[in-house]
């Protein structure tokens, strides 16, 4: 039972650089699966319809996704679940960690624009834990690039081989489909009818029909491009594909919902279900009797008629049911979880069970940080987490000294979600530090404050640019406090110091052999 719940599961997230349409895809992924009856439901950045992926004002001020969400749904049979990683650069951290709770990755490309900044940075951690991506390339409606040249870009900037799934005849206005290479079909697009797509099959790219569906010139264009991919390309290979060495390339137009089906259904054949993860206990199989997962991430404030806060749960193993009671190996206690959220893109649903793969939200009275390991059975831990030390720093105060109760309470909420870190100084004075791995972290928590918890902050930027958790039993902080060092703790007291750039702390380092300075604590 538990491994047939398993293998329907597909678990997975859409990487890109802002703009290339993921917005888009996702909705239209979502209309298949009937989760959304209307396009423009996820998010409408012009109409302002709301949904779930859309949750703060700042998104939309700003037309990007500061939030991940998960939103699930059923096609043929699979269970899918997609996670919305943000894609503005300065949400890394956040974004970083939504990805270790993907099975796979589907990485979208602007057909016009080939590989861009964000999307080599979120390819790079996908890679970093070999899980298979799968490429989509979008915008096919209007010109692009060369599809060549796009294949040669995604191995010259990511080292990545590819292998075309299908082809597109054409780009811009003349667009008139893809070949799909394994199932011998086209798929023809009518600009003034995208929405009804005719598919012919054929007896392979010689087959004189693709003459008169295409025309002359067309048709030998294809012919020339497939024998080509044929003889100089990459064979498809089911394993390099497993361990994230090939990525199959999928070509349509997101907007005008055309190669999105086939992609999905391409997709959901050869992604994978959810595997094992290591714990402190060793590999644990999806399919173990026992429940277990982890928190990848903590939101706050998700409705703000409720002012919840709610930690995303990863399932690793076993089966989830409503009420059951777990154990929570840092506390050392048992919980009961009684109120889980599942999410779809327009309301929140109560789950039932869960199995591995999916995404459950628990309401979070403050029991949950990111990391945490929630398991029947015997105890352990997974360390799924990555650790990022913050780049920039700022020192924060209030404007109404009144406010300071809800100052704190903010300020321990948005710690703990893991949106900025605190360090408070060691020179008596009580003053408060942020660090942050992205600028905008800093606006996001300004933001927050205010409309939020109603607490108006200053902030005084500062010149380090790194921190370190320092050990050793003959640490002075007063040797640190330096005018390119400064020595801090973190909110459980352990003693960290801010370096100003590379060289003041290889300088601390070699001075000090008797200490250690590490780029993030030790749990
Ligand atoms: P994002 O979430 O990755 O940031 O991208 P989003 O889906 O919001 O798409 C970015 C822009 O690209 C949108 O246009 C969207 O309509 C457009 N787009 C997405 N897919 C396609 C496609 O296949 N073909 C073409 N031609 N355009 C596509 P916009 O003008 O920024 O917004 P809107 O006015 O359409 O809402």
């Amino acid at each position: 039972m538990i491994k047939s719940e398993v293998q329907k599961r597909k678990t997975f997230a859409i990487i890109s650089h802002p703009d290339a349409g993921k917005t888009t895809l996702t909705e239209k992924l979502l209309l298949f699966g009937g989760a959304i009856r209307e396009a423009g439901m996820v998010k409408g950045k012009k109409n302002k319809k709301f949904a779930t992926s859309d949750w703060m004002e700042i998104e939309k001020q700003r037309g990007i996704s500061v939030t991940s969400s998960v939103m699930e749904f059923e096609y043929d049979g699979y269970r899918i679940n997609i996670l919305d990683t943000p894609g503005h650069e300065d949400f890394s951290e956040d974004t970083y960690r939504t990805l270790t709770a993907a099975d796979s990755a589907a990485m979208l490309i602007d057909g016009a624009k080939g590989v861009e900044a964000q999307t080599k940075k979120l390819f790079e951690v996908c890679s970093m834990r070999g899980i298979p991506i799968f490429t989509f390339i979008n915008k096919m409606d209007r010109e692009t690039r060369d599809p060549f040249e796009l294949m040669e870009e995604l191995e010259e900037i990511l080292g990545m081989r590819s292998y075309p799934m299908n082809w597109p005849i054409g780009s811009g206005i003349d667009f008139q489909g893809i070949y799909d290479r394994k199932h011998q079909l086209v798929e023809l697009f009518d600009a003034s009818n995208p929405v009804e797509v005719t598919v012919h099959r054929v007896q392979g790219i010689e087959d004189a029909k693709l003459t008169e569906l295409l025309g002359e010139t067309a048709h030998q264009k294809l012919k020339e491009d497939i024998e080509l991919l044929d003889v100089a390309g990459d064979e498809f290979d089911e394993e390099r594909i497993k361990n994230g060495d090939l990525t199959p390339i999928f070509f349509g137009s997101a907007i005008s919902n055309f190669g999105v089906q086939s992609f999905l259904e391409h997709f959901l054949t050869m992604a994978p279900a959810p595997m094992g993860r290591k714990s402190n206990e060793g590999y644990i199989e999806p399919t173990s009797p026992h429940f277990s997962g982890y928190i990848f991430k903590i939101q706050a404030n998700m409705n703000p008629a409720h002012r919840d806060r709610i930690a995303f749960l990863r399932i690793c193993s076993g089966k989830f049911e409503r009420g059951m009671s777990v154990k929570h190996p840092r506390l050392g206690k048992s919980i009961k979880l009684s109120q889980p959220q599942q999410f779809l893109a327009q309301e929140r649903a109560m789950v039932e069970d869960a199995y591995a793969g999916d995404i459950i939200g628990l309401f979070d009275p403050g029991l949950f940080q990111i990391g945490d390991t929630l398991c029947e059975g015997k105890e352990m831990v997974y360390d799924e987490m990555p650790h990022f030390s913050p780049e920039h720093f700022a020192k924060v105060s209030i404007k109404n000294a009144l406010k300071k109760k809800q100052f704190l309470k903010g300020l321990q909420q948005l710690t703990e979600e893991g949106t900025v870190q605190v360090f408070e100084t060691v020179n008596g004075l009580e003053e408060m530090i942020l660090g942050v791995v992205g600028e905008l972290q800093f606006e996001v928590f300004e933001y927050r404050m205010q409309h939020e918890y109603g607490v108006d902050i200053l902030f005084q930027r500062l010149s380090y640019q790194l921190a370190r958790w320092v050990e050793g039993e003959e640490y002075k902080a007063e040797h640190f406090n330096l005018t390119n060092s400064r020595p801090v703790k973190d909110k459980y007291d352990r003693p960290v110091v801010l370096f100003e750039n590379e060289f003041t702390l290889r300088w601390a380092v070699e001075r000090n052999p008797n200490l250690t300075f590490l780029s993030h604590a030790k749990r």
